[in-house]
Order: structure tokens, then C-alpha cells, then sequence
């Protein structure tokens, strides 16, 4: 099992993002992308998680070539084998930390898996803020609820589009040891933006995404 991009292209008018990227990533890897702003790493974290059509190219994460699943398929594709972690939490005001966790199984009452989601808080260390709303939480406790969220349907594989963005570094490290440690137990693949180049090296590989290219940092 693993993620394979090929010859993956992106336009936009005449603005070329992505040029024809290709890029293995093996099941339990970590993967930083860094580069300047605009080069096309959202464009690329959004295509890879389905958000997003490619021009041309192929994701293929295992077995499935994501780009050309029907729309159907794409969204319990998206929903059970990506996790997205954004720079924004994203969490909804209204319900509690332990509800945002759960945001991702609604709609399926009978299946809730309210224990799974009880015990990625306490992973993630906030067993006693399961019933705070996200405006009671520090911006750290509010990715680290975002990051439980991000893994309540066991993805093969997250996505975190600059995660620590709105954080001081030691709660930015702390964000990303706990997404890698909970990767690595699991398996997952990580493939994280950041433009901050300490926090890219405590991954396995850093990338750097230039005129439509990615590049192996030192390479
Ligand atoms: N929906 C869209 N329509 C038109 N242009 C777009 C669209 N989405 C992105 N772009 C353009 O594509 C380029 C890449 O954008 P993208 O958001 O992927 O960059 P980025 O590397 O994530 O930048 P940043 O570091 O600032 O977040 C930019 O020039 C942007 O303006
Ligand atoms: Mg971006």
C-alpha cells in the first residue's frame, strides 16, 4: 500500500501550478512540503485528498486511482481513508470537543463511535475538555481536538495543510510529534505543508514545491 502520484498536472488559466509531479510515498512515511506562497502546495494537498480535479495525471493511493472515482465513491473515499488537518481548526462553535471529534461519523447514529472518540482525546491529552465548546480551548488544544477529528475514521493517510500556522513553536512541535506519533503507530502516510523548515525536518522527507516541481530539499 502506498501513494503514487504520476505526471500530475494543474492550471489555472494560464498559470501553471503543478507540472507533471511525481512522488511515491510508502505506507508510515512523512512527507514536508515546503515553498514560497502560491507555488501550489494547497492546490496539491487539495487534489490529493479529492477536494480537487487534476488536469492531467493520476493519485493512486493502494489499489485506487483517485481521480478517476465517481462522485459517489470519491466521498466515502474521502471520508474513510483521508484525514484532513487544516490551519484553521475549523471546529464547530456549537458543539462540544467531543461532538467536533464525532463531526465526521453524523448521520450514522447507530455507528457512532463515541468510545474511539473519547479515546483520541485522551491521546491527544484533553480527556477533561470533552465537553468544553472550542471558544473555551487554547488555539493548541483547539488543532489537537482538529488532529483527533482528522483520525476518527482510521485514514490511511492525513493531510494537514500548514496545521502549526496559528501556533507558537513549542505548541507547533508539540502538534506535530503527536500527528506523527499517531501516524507511525498506524501506519498512516503524512504528507504536511508547513513553511516552517524545523518543523518540516522532524519529518521523513522534506519536499520543496517550485515551478510546478517538487524537489528533494538538498538533493
Ligand atoms: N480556484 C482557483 N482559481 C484560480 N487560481 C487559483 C485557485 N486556487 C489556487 N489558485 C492559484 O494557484 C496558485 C497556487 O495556489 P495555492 O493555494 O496552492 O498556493 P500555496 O503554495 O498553498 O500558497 P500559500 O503558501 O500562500 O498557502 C496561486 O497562484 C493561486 O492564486
Ligand atoms: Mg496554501
Amino acid at each position: 500500500m502506498n501513494l503514487r502520484i504520476e505526471q500530475l498536472s494543474k492550471s489555472f488559466g494560464n498559470r501553471v501550478v503543478l507540472d507533471g509531479l511525481n512522488l511515491t510515498v510508502e505506507r508510515g512515511e512523512a512527507i514536508a512540503i515546503v515553498g514560497p506562497s502560491g507555488s501550489g502546495k494547497s492546490t496539491l494537498l487539495n487534489i490529493l485528498g479529492s477536494l480537487e480535479k487534476p488536469d492531467s495525471g493520476k493519485v493512486v493511493l493502494g489499489e485506487v486511482v483517485v481521480n478517476e472515482l465517481t462522485k459517489h465513491l470519491l466521498e466515502a473515499f474521502r471520508s474513510r481513508s483521508v484525514g484532513f488537518v487544516f490551519q484553521e481548526h475549523l471546529l464547530l462553535p456549537y458543539l462540544s470537543a467531543l461532538d467536533n471529534v464525532l463531526l465526521p461519523c453524523l448521520g450514522h447514529p447507530e455507528t457512532t463511535p463515541i468510545e474511539s472518540a473519547r479515546s483520541l482525546l485522551d491521546r491527544v491529552g484533553l480527556t477533561e475538555r470533552a465537553n468544553d465548546f472550542p471558544s473555551t480551548l487554547s488555539g493548541g488544544e483547539r488543532q489537537r481536538v482538529a488532529l483527533a477529528r482528522a483520525l476518527i475514521h482510521e485514514p490511511l493517510m492525513i493531510l494537514a495543510d500548514e496545521p502549526t500556522g496559528s501556533l507558537d513553536h513549542e505548541r507547533a512541535v508539540e502538534l506535530v510529534d503527536l500527528l506523527l506519533s499517531e501516524a507511525k503507530m498506524q501506519n498512516r502516510i503524512v504528507i504536511m505543508v508547513t513553511h516552517n523548515l524545523d518543523l518540516a525536518h522532524r519529518l521523513d522527507r522534506t519536499l520543496i514545491l517550485t515551478n510546478g516541481q517538487l524537489t528533494l530539499e538538498g538533493g
